[in-house]
């Protein structure tokens, strides 16, 4: 069956599933980070061969110092708790965003990650990490124009090879979990030509079912990147 080769998820809804049990926000992540972790299980288990995660992004350093650094605790915990895991299932791990704008401590604890599972030939799980769409575009133009490239020069393929992650494919599939229709700055190059999903499930709420839904729906769809199907 023609499984979906990368994936990308906007993982939305932590705050909404716990204010509809009286919680704090920072339990939904929580439950959040329990749902990545069932996720990321099942992309292995189904055969897709990238996930990118919708972790953090450039916007989100709106929310309440409390609430940043909690995430960012989660991430943390979520690099080292798991590396056991990646190594037995051969999972590497990646990152998409500008590791410069990261605090140094998750900084680091990435770019380790990063390097000891950089031989795994398994899953890839990109962590999408302080991203966002237009600041990746405009971090890949500048790279261009540092390396005294002429603006005649400039063109898709060019920017395509400077963007985070040059040589994962562009994602098949976009899931945005929680209702809503929105892209909200994710994976806006790459996702030029995805299927759009969307689930109103909250994401803590997420499990494998969900994924294998969202991916016969994919299965369902026609792929014409512009042109016409006989
Ligand atoms: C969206 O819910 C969720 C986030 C911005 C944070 C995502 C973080 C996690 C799922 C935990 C860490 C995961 C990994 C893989 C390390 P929201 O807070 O925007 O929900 P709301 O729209 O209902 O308020």
């Amino acid at each position: 069956m023609n499984v979906p080769r990368h994936v990308g998820i906007i993982m939305d809804g932590n705050g909404r599933w716990a204010r509809k049990r009286n919680q704090i926000r920072t339990q939904g992540h929580l439950e959040g980070l329990k749902a990545a972790k069932r996720i990321v299980r099942a992309a292995a288990d189904l055969g897709i061969s990238y996930l990118t995660l919708y972790t953090f992004s450039t916007e989100n350093w709106k929310r309440t110092a409390d609430e940043v650094g909690f995430i960012m605790g989660l991430v943390k915990q979520y690099l080292k708790s798991e590396l056991d895991f990646y190594r037995e299932n051969r999972i590497r791990i990646r990152h998409a965003g500008d590791a410069a704008g990261l605090p140094a401590d998750i900084a680091r604890e990435l770019v380790s990650v990063c390097e000891d599972t950089r031989n795994f030939e398994g899953l890839q799980v990109v962590l999408a990490l302080n991203y966002g769409g237009r600041d990746e575009i405009v971090r890949a133009v500048r790279r261009l124009i540092e390396n005294g490239l002429p603006a005649g020069e400039i063109d898709e393929a060019l920017i395509q090879r400077n963007l985070d992650n040059p040589d994962i494919p562009n994602p098949d599939l976009i899931i945005r979990t929680a209702g809503e229709f929105r892209i909200s700055n994710f994976l806006l190059w790459e996702g030029a030509y995805a299927e759009y999903y969307i689930s109103d499930k909250l994401w803590p709420d997420w499990a494998e079912p969900d994924l294998q839904n969202a991916i016969a729906h994919f299965q369902g769809r026609e792929r014409r990147y512009g042109g016409v199907n006989s």
